[in-house]
């Protein structure tokens, strides 16, 4: 991000209203971390119905519980799954959606996320899905926007990605039942990623044993005690016991300096090759985009243990779910 970009998110009331509104008054998706369990399961419970709705043959039925709603897709970073899901979600319980890129709007122009927030609020919008490369920039909107306009967010920085989240957990529930005692690895890196974090938080709360798996460098320091879970730099260490393991993609764009020698030192010491598929039970799950041949095997994305696609097709049931909650406060 520029300088100037990073400027203009530093909070400042430049704003028409200018008000903030206490977190207590809204109801919107920031973090799972402040998401209670009751909630995350109810929201995987709803995702399993609209799941069912979505793997039936012949047209979808459209349903009309966001009829007259308006909402606005603000992708400050590149977007294929989560993006096109959320739009999909929206437009499937019958909401009008509206996708902004910022390299086509006022923002280019100098005017600052709050203020085209605020424009775009005074056209009768209802909610914002938001994602950015910044952390935090998702809950700054929200408070400064009056409690009837919800936000959601679709992944901030190395922060967040809730609904990603819960639609892993949606997709692991639905493979190996209760997660209460179960043990799953997340490998890869750590340091730079949203999903690893609101996974983290996620599988904690439903009582999953969790394993990090990564380079010392692709780490956070102390992220064992924070999230209370264990920490190994050896993936052979858990392939045996693992019922899950989740890949995560390299970041190379968060990635300021190499943090590991060669992009095959990696795959040799850490990715999810098919000999390694050999020994191990788990299924493997991607938030994709993959790296393929570094964090796993051609052939794994095909394999029958491999949960790509559901999660792809999981990904519009839980942001149809979420859009339920949000909307029936
Ligand atoms: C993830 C993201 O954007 O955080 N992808 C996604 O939402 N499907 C993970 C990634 O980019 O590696």
């Amino acid at each position: 991000m520029t300088v100037s970009a990073r400027k203009r998110l530093q909070p400042q009331p430049p704003s028409a209203n200018g008000r903030v509104f206490s977190s207590s008054d809204r109801r919107d998706l920031l973090t799972i971390e402040a998401l209670p369990a009751e909630t995350i399961i109810g929201l995987l419970d709803r995702s399993d119905e609209y799941l069912k709705s979505l793997i039936a043959t012949g047209p979808f039925q459209k349903s009309k519980l966001l009829e007259g709603r308006t909402i606005v897709n603000l992708f400050f970073e590149n977007s294929t799954r989560t993006r096109t899901s959320f739009e999909l979600a929206e437009r499937r319980l019958g909401g009008d959606a509206v996708t902004i890129s910022p390299a086509a709007s006022s923002l280019t122009k100098g005017e600052s996320i709050l203020d085209t927030v605020h424009v775009l609020e005074a056209m009768k919008v209802d909610a914002f899905v938001v994602r950015h490369s910044a952390s935090g920039v998702p809950a700054f909107l929200a408070k400064h926007l009056p409690p009837h306009v919800h936000v959601i967010n679709a992944g901030d920085g190395a922060h967040e990605h809730p609904t990603q989240a819960l639609l892993d957990a949606a997709e692991l529930r639905a493979a190996l039942g209760n997660l209460r005692g179960k043990r799953i690895a997340i490998v890869g890196d750590i340091t730079h990623s949203r999903v690893a974090r609101s996974n983290m938080w996620l599988l904690k709360k439903l009582g999953v044993h969790v394993t990090l798996v990564g380079p010392e460098t692709l780490l956070p320091p102390s992220v064992g005690e924070v999230f209370g879970v264990a920490v190994s730099h050896n993936i052979e260490s858990v392939l045996a016991e693992s019922d899950a393991i989740i890949a995560l993609r390299i970041q190379l764009e968060r990635q300021s300096r190499g943090l590991f020698p060669s992009i095959e030192e990696y795959r040799e010491r850490y990715g999810l090759t098919i000999q390694r598929l050999a020994r191990t039970r788990a299924i493997i799950l991607h938030p994709g985009p993959v790296n393929v041949g570094i964090e796993l095997d051609h052939e794994i994305a095909s394999h029958d243990r491999s949960f790509m696609l559901r999660q792809v097709k999981r990904g519009v049931a839980v942001r149809m779910a979420v859009l339920e909650w949000i909307f029936s406060n």
